[in-house]
């Protein structure tokens, strides 16, 4: 099943040059599953034509209000809808949405709907700063409406573009399209951290020990829950993997720095996600300079154990806040795993075996055992690590 099977969308275009990125959205939108209508305002028919989004969406354009035998297409549009997204909404579109002005089908429809509204401003730098512009903005936030605030990049005029005014990416848009259309459950407005990655543990100013954890199921976790309408943040190490727009990101280096920014957060979390793979071990010393070659094999490095996050994290949970802990093993998975949910003080623990093909560090897809406090096990199948990662917030959602 697709993430917006069965869901009916209108995509309204306004006339901006970011309007060529909402070809690549709707198609997107389609992809995914959603019934998407799109509306072009007359200036935008001038950007970008009606073929376009024709052929990506396999369904007629909607451009004329009244008129050409249309009269009441914006009740038509908005009944049964789930969601009306305006990409992109020019500065002179987000002023009359903001007094509330019918005078062309997009503005109307925007005033007949009842679903969630979605805008994703474009214009140059100077004119979102403008407090004529903020001051719209801020009403239209006031209304419910949602915004996808404008990121800094190149903007039309390549002169300008210092600050804010880029529409952002399409893939961007869709992932807030989604916290919108997905039902609200328990996770909605709860503060839940994530830890990802691995950490890096210095030996000299070139050298580290760390892990090959690569934060992908971090990120698919922290992905979930923002998209069921939680306030995220992700405490992470060096990885790759991008974290989505919207979630707050802390980045550390060590595993003391990742206790010390856990430590931040959880006296006011809800849920603990510890997904990281934090470095167990430090050199008992880190050389200031680099450790040259003698031509002889080098001394044995001494090791300390570095601080365990969720042992020392114990004390400043916050009371009924639910503790979900990883367990990565090469032998006797459930045995261990039982055991760290017990010396962690855990409500969950997702075990996995670092030595499956395709499950793991690195792998986009995951094999895991989940062990509940009260001692259920429940074998998962094989699969992306974003779907073990809606599988774990189901569980999540069940025991907040
Ligand atoms: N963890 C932690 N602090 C550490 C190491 C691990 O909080 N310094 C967390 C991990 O994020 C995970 C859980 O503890 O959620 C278990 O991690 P794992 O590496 O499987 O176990 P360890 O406790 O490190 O024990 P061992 O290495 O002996 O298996």
């Amino acid at each position: 099943m697709r993430p917006f099977d069965g869901r009916r969308i209108l995509l309204g275009v306004t006339g901006g040059i970011a309007s060529y990125k909402s070809a690549s959205l709707a198609r997107l939108l389609t992809q995914a599953g959603a019934s998407v209508d799109v509306v072009l305002t007359r200036s935008a028919k001038e950007f970008i034509g009606t073929i376009t989004f024709e052929a990506l969406t396999g369904r007629p354009v909607h451009t004329v209000l009244i008129g050409d035998g249309h009269a009441l297409d914006h009740l038509r549009l908005v009944r049964g809808l789930d969601l009306l997204i305006v990409a992109p909404a020019t500065a002179d579109f987000l002023a009359r949405a903001a007094h509330g002005h019918a005078d062309e089908l997009l503005s109307a429809c925007l005033l007949a709907c009842e679903a969630p509204v979605l805008m994703a401003p474009a214009m140059n730098d100077r004119m979102w700063a403008n407090p004529q512009v903020q001051a719209n903005v801020a009403a239209l936030r006031k209304l419910g409406r949602t915004m996808v605030d404008p990121a800094v990049g190149p903007l039309a005029s390549p002169d300008e573009g210092a600050g804010a005014g880029r529409m952002q990416e399409p893939e961007t848009i869709v992932a807030h399209a989604g916290r919108l259309l997905e039902p609200k459950g328990k996770l909605a407005g709860r503060r839940v951290i994530v830890t990802a990655g691995p950490t890096r543990e210095p030996l000299d100013p070139v050298r580290f020990l760390s892990n090959h954890s690569t934060g992908k199921m971090g990120v698919a976790l922290a992905a979930a829950a923002w998209r069921r309408g939680a306030e995220v943040a992700v405490v992470h190490g060096p990885m790759t993997a991008p974290i989505p727009d919207g979630i707050c990101a802390t980045p550390v280096e060590t595993t003391a720095e990742m206790a010390d920014a856990v430590r931040a957060e959880v006296a006011q979390a809800d849920v603990l996600v510890m997904a990281a793979a934090p470095a167990d071990f430090r050199p008992a010393k880190v050389e200031g300079a680099k450790i040259k070659k003698r031509g002889k094999a080098p001394a044995p490095l001494a090791l300390d154990e570095t601080p365990d996050i969720l042992r020392s994290t114990r004390d400043a949970r916050r009371p009924g806040m639910l503790a979900v802990g990883f367990a990565l093993e090469t032998d006797h998975l459930l045995e261990h795993a039982k055991a760290k949910l017990e010396a962690k003080g855990l409500d969950l623990i997702v075990a996995n075996s670092a030595s499956e093909a395709g499950a793991g560090f690195g792998s986009d897809t995951n094999r895991v055992t989940l062990v509940h406090r009260d001692g259920t096990v429940e074998e998962l199948p094989l699969q992306p690590k974003s779907v073990v990662a809606d599988a774990i917030l189901d569980r999540v959602e069940a025991l907040l």
